[in-house]
């Protein structure tokens, strides 16, 4: 595909173009398992402090997303054993099914860690289901499987993290 893909941070001017992808992404998913959306997501991904999220552009249509939710959530940071630590989630990884393939989701999560590391979290975590390839491919890349859990009756998931390390000069 001769395309010119730009990557740049959502805002709320974004959020129609978001649900659009979430909509697109979601009545086409091979397996309804692979990603399940909170009540009110789309809406709480735009409150300040919430989360941020790197979207992928072609022509200035969103393509793509992945998201750094910002919320510590008690519960998986006991399952993480990291009570004490600052801990971020990446999720939220959409891209269109036109747009797969090409590395896309990969651009995205790493730009993502880099919000993380400047915003001084401790554990970056991730939760992603055992026969999602693509996604667990990408997030292996960075992060390693902590255990297998169940969010929901026979809906299985890994959780993985990533430990961020810091030299001393804080780069
Ligand atoms: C998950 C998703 C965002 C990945 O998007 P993408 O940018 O197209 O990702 P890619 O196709 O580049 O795949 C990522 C990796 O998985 C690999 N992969 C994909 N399918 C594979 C398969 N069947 N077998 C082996 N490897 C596979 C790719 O080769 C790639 O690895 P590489 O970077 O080492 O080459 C996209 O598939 C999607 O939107 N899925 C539906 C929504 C979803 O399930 N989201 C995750 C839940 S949060």
């Amino acid at each position: 595909m001769d395309t010119k893909i730009v990557y740049r941070e959502l805002s709320k001017e974004d959020k129609d173009q978001y649900r659009c992808l979430l909509t697109e992404v979601t009545q086409t998913l091979q397996r309804k398992d692979f990603f399940i959306p909170p009540p009110g997501f789309a809406d709480n991904l735009f409150v300040e402090g919430y989360a941020r999220s790197i979207g992928a552009f072609d022509n200035d249509k969103l393509i793509g997303i992945a998201t750094l939710l910002l919320e510590q959530n008690q519960k998986y940071k006991e399952k993480l054993d990291a009570s004490d630590k600052k801990v971020c989630e990446l999720g939220n990884y959409l891209v269109a099914e036109q747009y797969r393939g090409q590395g896309i989701i990969q651009v995205l999560q790493s730009k993502l860690l880099e919000i993380a590391k400047q915003l001084n979290f401790d554990i970056v975590m991730a939760t992603v289901h055992p026969d999602n390839i693509s996604s667990l491919k990408t997030l292996q890349k960075e992060l390693e499987i902590v255990k297998t859990f169940e969010i929901e009756d026979g809906i299985e998931r890994f959780l993985m993290r990533k430990n961020i390390i810091r030299t001393v000069d804080g780069k």
